[in-house]
């Protein structure tokens, strides 16, 4: 492609989001300098369409675990299209059985029964539901910046308030209490409350991981009050920890999961909310299509779901993602102690990390400058002081090397424009 039709192609597009799709987001896109449409992607590495590659670090907010276009689950997708894409929803669906099977085997404890979707926020909702016809209570208590999707009832239960205030009113019973405070969890739940939902991981709160403890007192002040817990692994999910799932680091069973991102390896959308047979029965005991989807768990999908655990198993990415990610910390770490004065914390598990700097400014113009040397990193939307590092979990030690390289230089960038700005 010559210079000149990448300009038309690119300036066509930024015209066309002003007039179509969202003017202000394309402002954004231009301010930053990405201003040129992305085209093809592999493996860790995103090229535009003048060719030039990046090195992911957004990772589709933590879609590409297995990154981008991953062989085996394209080929299994290819597959099932040749054979059928979607179902009639007359027959019994031998991919979805699989499917779930497959899940079952990963997922912790005595969760055995999934709901497939097609997005995070609608495995939230079916979450939501789940707990409310299981205890017959009204009430969600769940935590302050954490992120659970922009539906109603995600919405509902997000904590932060600039993306609820438009919207309301959502949900009527919820609460929101500070994220790893034990004390104002129990001071929450009560006899109406029907869930607790958490993270393990607040990814758009900043890159907050949840003590151990605070996962193991919400596990036994929901099972003393009677509410249900649902852990939202909707981006810890899928090895994103270091481990299948982030609950798994405090050995706790929730009640409910919910999953998605990682879910379809990469190549499909797709959202489950998993639980136990209490949930099962209480959610489709009586009338199985209480909760139902036309295009959740279709074939497509489900062949994904299964490719995606096939392989992440083969690959060892649950491993690989501890490794690699206490080498990105640990770069991290040292980037902090070169620059003490502008990064206020590092902290993070398995490959999802984040800087914290002194204000939101320095995040958007670092991100500026890693994308002119072709690394793509991205700011959280709860808490857009901290810059986030999603990899693929198949990233080598050479590219977290080169990821911390980068950082250095367009960190010292940031600094010494922002120092000219003052
Ligand atoms: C923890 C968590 N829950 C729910 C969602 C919503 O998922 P989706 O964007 O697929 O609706 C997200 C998205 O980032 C998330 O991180």
């Amino acid at each position: 492609m010559t210079e000149k039709e990448i300009e038309r192609i690119s300036d066509e597009t930024i015209a066309k989001y002003r007039k179509y799709v969202n003017p202000a987001y394309a402002n954004i896109l231009q301010f930053s300098g990405f201003s040129v449409p992305e085209e093809r992607a592999e493996g860790c590495y995103i090229y535009d369409i003048s060719g030039r590659r990046f090195l992911d670090c957004v990772g589709g907010y933590g879609a590409f675990s297995l990154g981008h276009r991953n062989p085996a689950v394209v080929e299994a997708v290819k597959k099932q299209l040749d054979r059928e894409a979607l179902k009639s929803h007359f027959f019994l669906s031998t991919e979805l059985a699989d499917a779930c099977e497959a899940l079952a085997e990963v997922l912790p404890g005595d969760i055995d029964f999934s709901f497939l979707c097609n997005s995070g926020t609608e495995a939230v909702e079916g979450a939501l539901k789940a707990a409310r016809i299981t205890t017959g209570r009204p009430k969600y208590v769940s935590a302050i910046n954490g992120f659970h999707g922009k539906t109603y009832g995600g919405l509902s239960v997000s904590g932060r308030e600039v993306y609820k205030t438009h919207f309301k009113p959502l949900l009527e019973q919820t609460e929101n209490v500070p994220f790893n405070d034990v004390s104002a969890l129990e001071k929450a739940v009560d006899e109406n409350t029907a869930a607790v939902i958490l993270e393990m991981l607040q990814g758009e709160g900043g890159v907050n991981v949840a003590t151990n403890e605070y996962m193991q007192a919400a596990r036994s002040i929901t099972k003393e009050k009677g509410a249900l817990l649902i852990v939202d692994e909707v981006r810890t999910g899928f090895g994103r920890t270091g481990k299948w799932f982030g609950s798994e680091h405090s050995g706790i069973v929730p009640d409910i999961i919910t999953m998605a991102k990682a879910l379809g390896g990469g190549v499909m959308p797709v959202g489950a909310f998993s639980a136990n047979e209490r949930v099962w029965n209480a959610l489709f005991g009586k009338n199985p299509f209480m909760h139902s989807t036309t295009f959740g768990g279709n074939p497509l999908a489900c062949a994904a779901v299964l490719a995606a655990i096939k392989t992440t198993k083969e690959l060892k990415a649950v491993e690989n993602c501890e490794v690699r990610g206490r080498q990105l910390l640990a770069g991290l770490k040292g980037l902090q102690e070169k620059y003490p004065e502008w990064i206020k914390d590092v902290r993070g598990i398995g490959l999802v990390a984040g800087m914290e700097f002194e204000d939101e400014d320095i995040g958007s113009l670092l991100i500026a400058s890693c994308g002119k040397r072709d690394l793509l990193a991205a700011y959280s939307l709860n808490n857009p002081k901290v810059v986030r590092l999603e990899p693929p979990l198949i990233i080598t030690a050479e590219e977290i090397d080169t990821v911390i390289s980068i950082l250095d230089e367009a960190i010292a960038e940031t600094i010494e424009t922002v120092s000219e700005l003052i």
